[in-house]
């Protein structure tokens, strides 16, 4: 049995200091530093009039802050389910944009989203907690739903194969990306939560869906083992 959305924001609510240290992102996630550089340079190339920032899973708030450093100045929606990321994400994204920050508690699944607001949507380490086909895409969906034409979709995420003996060759990868992070229990502690919490779809799969609820343009930044940076516009 997967954690349920209850266990996962008790999770979250305990771990807020391992999200909090914008230098280099989340250390179990490969490349982080650079993917927070990636997708928050490609959102402010795509969308540089941008006013309006929602970012799902907002955890304290790193790729907020990191996008302000690209556009200063844009007014902030931060969405996660746990209270304890929520103020520690208030307090740091407020001391860096004079622009309104909104903290919305919530389920990325039942959030009331307003259609055609966002100008850009960061979803960085949040959407693999969605389960069943029917979660991906109506999640996918209110995401391009709540952008205005002419915004951006960006999502940083662990990602699985679509061909098993890649997948198999990948995961070894990240085993040894985790064991020399520190050692084979580290590595064995992350597999374990992996396991527990997460249900990564195949980066193809996904690249798909987005074209499914109406993204026309769909680019892939970067991808290094089991993990994918990626991103779509709505035109
Ligand atoms: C791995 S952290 C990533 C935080 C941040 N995006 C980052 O990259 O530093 C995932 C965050 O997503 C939140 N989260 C998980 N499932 C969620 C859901 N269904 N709706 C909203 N937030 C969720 C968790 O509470 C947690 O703060």
């Amino acid at each position: 049995m997967k954690s349920s959305v209850a266990e996962i924001r008790a999770r979250f609510d305990k771990d807020v200091e391992r999200f909090s240290n914008l230098e280099t992102g989340q250390s179990a996630t490969v490349d982080a530093p650079l993917v927070l550089n990636l997708i928050t340079r490609a959102a402010a190339a795509v969308t540089p009039q941008a006013h309006e920032l929602l970012d799902v899973g907002a955890g304290a708030g790193n790729y907020s802050l990191k996008m302000l450093q690209a556009l200063p100045g844009l007014n902030v929606t931060l969405v996660d389910l746990s209270r304890p990321m929520l103020d520690r994400a208030l307090e740091r994204v407020s001391a860096a944009t004079p622009g309104s920050v909104t903290a919305l508690q919530g389920d990325v699944r039942e959030l009331d989203l307003r259609p055609h607001r966002y100008d850009i949507i960061l979803a960085a380490a949040v959407l693999h907690h969605m389960r069943s086909d029917a979660e991906w895409e109506a999640v996918a969906g209110r995401l391009f739903y709540a952008l205005r034409p002419g915004g951006s979709l960006w999502i940083a995420d662990l990602i699985t194969h679509s061909v098993p003996a890649v997948q198999e060759q990948m995961w070894t990868r990240y085993g040894d990306y985790l064991s020399g992070l520190k050692d084979e229990a580290y590595r064995d502690q992350v597999f374990a939560y992996i396991d527990k919490e997460d249900t990564p779809r195949a980066l193809m799969t996904q690249l798909d869906l987005l074209r499914k609820v109406g993204f026309t343009q769909v680019e892939l930044l970067h991808k290094n083992s089991v993990f994918a940076a990626f991103g779509a516009v709505k035109t």
